[in-house]
Parts: structure tokens; sequence; C-alpha cells
């Protein structure tokens, strides 16, 4: 049977019901993204992972989005995410060329040596959120979010005085309702802002990355990066450096505050932290959706689904998440004792998530230290519960209170 595609919901409100529809019509489904964008959605965790890894899908749009190359929704919400010249829209050898140049400061080795820098922020901030009087706090705003921002801006230098509007910046990047004028400013002011970032650190070249950004080239034929890719490198590192772990740290608290059961097996040590946060980023990862791939040929899917060449495929990580048929009839509830909580919420292939080792430890930092600290915290839902993030693509919450 053939369906009229899914309109997506650009608020991201009831994503996992959606999820659950669109498992009912297929291995991949057709959907419509805000602006009329239509576009793929594997709704299986095995379909979602062979095509991340199949070379025969492109995060391209210039070589593969025929409608992109035919100038169609460059003044959209979509403009931000693949109109950008960086690593996560490249394919191939540019790709490798790209990722080359900024994935040695994300080792494992270089990241574990943030954990006393970490600790230290971690420590200052939780000091601050006990100042309050009244003892009720919004943890996104006093620690699940100023954390990982710090650190990342600390990392690429960013001055104190910009680390604001970047913040704001980021959110509108994020934020998959906003109108095209709404969309065009937002970017105009990223390049404004990424591009005085890059001045700055031409002029005045310090101790931190987008030094080493600037003044790095290639091995093989010398060349370093253009104007262009070091601000949409810049935006991708410092976006997806801190908005993603910002959403793991306040998913996490959500989730142990309302299983209190499983929050009183991971303070008496019976359950690692690494066990909450690999459940929390397999139940709600902080991008749940993750737009666009495209089809360099026609491909078929095991069950006969065809996605014909061109079209646009959409990375549908908290689908894969909760599928039934990879984690069981209960893989819509959150189970830190799970013992297979394997999820792709840092994708899968060429373009796995360079950060994954520091969203990690930031978490395994963070939220041990804020439980240690405060261990009569709850959720405050003497105003409601928490409001979501409006986003199909970024999953977590724009508020989160709490009584300490
Ligand atoms: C909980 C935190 C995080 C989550 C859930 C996450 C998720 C992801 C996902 C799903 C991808 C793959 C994108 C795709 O489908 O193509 C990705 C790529 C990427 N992530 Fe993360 N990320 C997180 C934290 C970070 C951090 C801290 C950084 C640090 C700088 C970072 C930098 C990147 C970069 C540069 C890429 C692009 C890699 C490429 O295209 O080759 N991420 N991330």
């Amino acid at each position: 049977m053939t369906h009229a595609p899914h309109v997506i919901d650009p608020a991201g409100r009831g994503l996992h019901a959606e999820a659950e529809l669109l498992r009912t019509r297929g291995s991949a489904a057709l959907v419509e993204l805000p602006g009329g964008i239509r576009a793929w959605a594997p709704t299986q965790y095995t379909v979602l992972k062979q095509l991340l890894a199949d070379d025969r899908v492109s995060k391209d749009p210039n070589q593969h989005w025929p409608a992109w190359m035919n100038g169609e929704f460059r003044e959209t919400w979509v403009n931000s995410w693949v109109g950008v010249t960086n690593m996560f829209t490249a394919y191939g050898s540019n790709h490798r060329r790209l990722r080359k140049l900024i994935s040695p400061a994300f080792t494992k080795r270089r990241t574990d040596g943030l954990r006393p820098r970490i600790e230290e922020l971690a420590a200052g901030l939780l000091d601050r959120m006990a100042e309050a009087p009244d003892g009720r706090a919004d943890l996104r705003a006093a620690y699940a979010h100023p954390l990982p921002m710090q650190v990342i801006c600390e990392l690429f230098g960013l001055p104190e005085d910009r680390q604001a509007d970047a913040a704001r910046l980021i959110a509108g990047i994020m934020d998959t309702t906003v109108t095209p004028e709404q969309a065009m400013a937002v970017w105009q002011e990223v390049q404004e802002l990424l591009g005085g970032l890059v001045a700055l650190k031409r002029e005045t070249p310090a101790d931190d990355l987008t030094s080493v950004l600037i003044a790095t080239r290639d091995e093989e034929d010398g060349s370093g990066l253009t104007e262009q890719e070091l601000i949409d490198t810049l935006l991708l590192v410092i976006g997806a450096g801190h908005e993603t772990t910002v959403n793991l740290i306040g998913n996490a608290v959500q989730a142990l505050l309302s299983h209190p059961g499983q929050l009183a097996g991971v303070l008496a040590g019976e359950i690692p932290w690494s066990d909450v946060i690999e459940e929390t980023l397999r139940w709600a990862p902080s991008i749940a959706n993750l737009p666009l791939r495209y089809a360099v040929e026609d491909i078929e899917l095991p069950d006969g689904v065809k996605i014909p060449q061109g079209d646009p495929i959409l990375a549908t990580y908290a689908s894969a998440g909760r599928d039934p048929l990879r984690h069981g009839d209960d893989a819509a509830s959150f189970d830190v004792t799970r013992v297979d909580k394997e999820h792709l919420a840092f994708g899968y292939g060429v373009h796995f998530c360079v950060g994954a080792p520091l969203a990690r430890l930031e978490a395994a930092i963070a939220l041990p230290a804020l439980f240690e600290r405060f261990p009569g915290l709850a959720l405050d839902v003497s105003e409601g519960a928490a409001p979501h993030v409006e986003s199909f693509i970024g999953y977590g919450y724009s508020e989160l209170r709490v009584t300490l």
C-alpha cells in the first residue's frame, strides 16, 4: 500500500509516537520535513545502520541532491544543516581530508587530559547552584548547558563575551520551527561571529584549537582549510560540541529522577554511571533525527522498499534506539540494567561522532558530581512537566526545574 508522506511535527512533539506509526509502513517510510522537503526515514535499527555504512549514501548535497543543486530549499532552516562546507556534508576523499584535520584533537588520550579542568568547572557550577536561596534551579541553565559550553569554548578559544551569542545562535539552528527569514538571519550572524573568531586568531594565535586549525596543513599536499571551511568547521565543532552533551546530561538526570529505583541502584554503586549514559543515549538520543543524506544510486532495501537516486534520507536515531526488532518488546522502557544497550546515537560509519569520547567524559564527570552534591535532588513539577526543545533534530529539555 502506498502512503502519502507523513508530515513530521517541526517541533518534535511526540516523535516516538511518529516513529511507531512509521514502523507500520515498512523498513523506510516517506516523510515530509518543514518547508516541504520529502525524505526517506528508516524505521528499523538494522536498516539505518546499513544505510549509514553504505557508500551509495552521501551527505554532499552539491553532488547528490538534485533539488539543492537546482537552487531549491536554500533559504530555509535546512541551509544551516546541509549548506555548510565541512566534514559533515562531505563525501569520499573530501570527507577524509576535512576529518583528518580535526580528529587528532579529539582522541581518547587527548580528551582524557581534559578531566581535571572539566571537574573544576563542574565543581564551580555546583557551588553556584548550592547558593540558590530557595533551593531550586533550572538544571539546564545552571549546569547541563554551561559545563559543555565552557569546555568547548575554552578548547576553541571563543572569547567569553561571545559565548552567549554563540549559544543563542546554535539554539536558533536547532529550532526547526523557525521561518525562512529567521533561519537566514541566524545564518548571517553565525558567519559574522565565527568569521570574527577566525580573524582574531589569525591576528593573535593562542594555545587553542582554532589557532591549530588555521595553522594546520595537509601532510600530503600542504593545503590548509579555506576560510569557509574554517568557519563551517568551527560551527560544527562548537555546535555539536555543546548542545548534544547538554541534552545528554539533561536527559539522563530527567530519566534517573523519574525512575527512583534505578537511581538508588546507581547511587549504591550497583550500576555504573557508564550504563546510565549508554541507556540514555539509546532511549533518548540527543540527536533524534539528522538531516540529510542522499541516495547516490537507486537503493533497494531487504523488504523491497526502493529509495530512488537523488532522494534525501533522514538519519532516524531516536527511532532506531527504540526499535522492538533490535531491543525487544520493552525497547521503549528506560532500563539501566538492560544487558544490550547498543545504540547509534553517535552515528555509524565514516561520519561517526568525532566528539564521542569528550561527550562521554563530560557526562561521566557531571552526573556523579551532581548527585553527590545534591543527594536529595528531585524534579520540580510545580509549573508542569519540563518543556522540550522545539526541534525534530535536537532531543532534550529547554528547561529542567529541580529542587536541590
Ligand atoms: C552526547 C553528545 C553527542 C552526540 C549524541 C553526538 C552525535 C553525533 C552524531 C549522531 C553524529 C553523526 C552525524 C551523521 O549522522 O552523519 C556526530 C558527528 C559529529 N560529532 Fe557528535 N555528538 C555528540 C557530541 C559531540 C562533541 C562533544 C563533539 C566535539 C567537538 C562532536 C563533534 C562531532 C563532529 C565533528 C561530527 C562530524 C563527523 C563527520 O561528519 O565525519 N560531537 N555526532
